[in-house]
């Protein structure tokens, strides 16, 4: 008998996650397993920059459904979704859902189909930040005491699931998906140029050409923790500004909510004054790949630049209080600090690195073959 099975994306650090998936699917129809698989997009993030062109660097199929939520508050993200979710579900009754991460997609699909009695995977599962002040925390928790089975990229997020109560034989290890990518990626990402990249993601139509022949800095910030609060983003914005421009060029791709916080709190002029700083749109995955790859290091809020960093060895500064990604930490052999909210912390770690090497060691099984160990786990689940 055929199994069907739906997997849902919303966000960004979705799509590099599913695209190995897909190919694992493809590949496993193609040696004759009775598979059908669906992709629903929920719309979540729909701009160009944050959806379509993942979409088509990394060849992931259009999704036969896009649910067209949007932006809004959680409750009307989560809300629309489970709505229009709950319709697709209806028609195509598939044998599992397959969500991923952490991201309000996650979330409000888990719950849909737990309500219809349909069998749930969750990808990414057991990753533990313990700060309740985090939407994707509620997210992991909900879809992890929900879900049949909990695909987990490193042991730390099984041992987090057993204290939780969850039944062993409902959890396998296998490794970071994203990882995938990356693998498969590298090489073609390390053949590109700065200054090409640069070029075709400047935020401002400006007629200077930068040339960036020195070390250079990448940042990254995007969480409510850091942006929405106009004292927290001042005080990363004048840390920039007086310490890391000193002398190095800092190269920020914004996300689109930082963007416009930056206008909402009067940093933006201050920003665009200095000619350190190179401002960038939101680049494609190869564009970030090559970045991470090349800065000195990268400083950052989000998970998945955390975890890609580690495996690159670049040296990483986490802006963060909290980390539901322990396994990236110096301490466990990964290249990434928390700094937290703390400038003297973030000024002490970034002088220490730009004076000292760093050595990481890739966490195991993040060795670019996750998607197929997670079909086989799916394909062999006894309920
Ligand atoms: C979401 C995820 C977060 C992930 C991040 C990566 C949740 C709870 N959060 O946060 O875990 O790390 O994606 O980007 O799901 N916007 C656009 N265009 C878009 C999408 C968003 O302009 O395509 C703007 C809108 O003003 C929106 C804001 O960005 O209100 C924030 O987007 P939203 O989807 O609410 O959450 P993210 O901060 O992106």
């Amino acid at each position: 008998m055929q199994t069907k099975i739906i997997s849902v994306v919303g966000a960004r650090p979705n799509f590099m996650k599913i695209a190995p998936l897909a190919e694992a699917f493809n590949q496993y129809i193609s040696k004759g397993h009775s598979l059908q698989h669906i992709l629903v997009h929920t719309g979540q993030h729909y701009d160009r920059k944050m959806s379509d062109s993942f979409f088509e660097e990394l060849g992931i199929p259009e999704a036969q459904y896009n649910l067209g939520v949007g932006s809004g508050t959680h409750a009307e993200q989560v809300g629309r979704t489970m709505i229009e979710f709950e319709k697709v579900l209806m028609v195509e009754k598939p044998d599992w859902v397959i969500v991923i991460g952490d991201v309000n997609a996650t979330l409000a699909c888990s719950v849909t189909a737990k309500k219809l009695d349909i069998k749930v995977c969750h990808l990414e599962a057991g990753l533990r930040s313990g700060d309740m002040r985090m939407p994707e925390e509620i997210n992991r928790i909900v879809t992890d005491r929900l879900s049949d089975l909990l695909l987990t990229p490193d042991r730390i997020s099984n041992s987090n699931l057993i204290a939780e109560g969850v039944s062993d034989d409902r959890i396998q290890f296998v490794g970071n998906i994203m990882i995938d990518t990356l693998e498969k990626h590298r090489n073609k990402a390390g053949a590109l140029k700065i200054e090409d990249i640069i070029q075709r993601n400047l935020l401002l139509d400006e007629s200077t050409k930068h040339s960036v022949d020195h070390e250079f800095i990448v940042v990254t910030l995007h969480r409510p923790s850091n942006v929405d609060h106009q004292e927290n983003l001042t005080a990363l914005v004048d840390f920039f500004l007086q310490e890391v421009v000193k002398d190095t060029t800092l190269i920020w791709p914004i996300h689109p909510r930082t963007l416009q916080k930056l206008k909402d709190f009067d940093l933006y002029d201050k920003i665009c004054k200095s000619s350190n700083v190179i401002l960038l749109n939101p680049v494609g995955y190869f564009d970030m790949l090559k970045l991470n790859m090349s800065a000195k290091i990268i400083l950052t809020d989000s998970g998945g630049l955390q975890e890609e960093s580690c495996v690159l060895g670049t040296p990483c500064l986490t802006l963060r209080m909290n980390t539901e990604r322990p396994v990236t930490l110096r301490e466990n052999g990964g290249a990434s600090v928390l700094v937290g909210e703390d400038i003297h912390k973030l000024q002490a770690e970034f002088n220490y690195l730009k004076q000292h090497q760093i050595e990481s060691k890739v966490p195991e099984l993040w060795d670019g073959n996750t998607a197929g160990r997670c079909l086989d786990a799916i394909l062999n689940y006894k309920s």
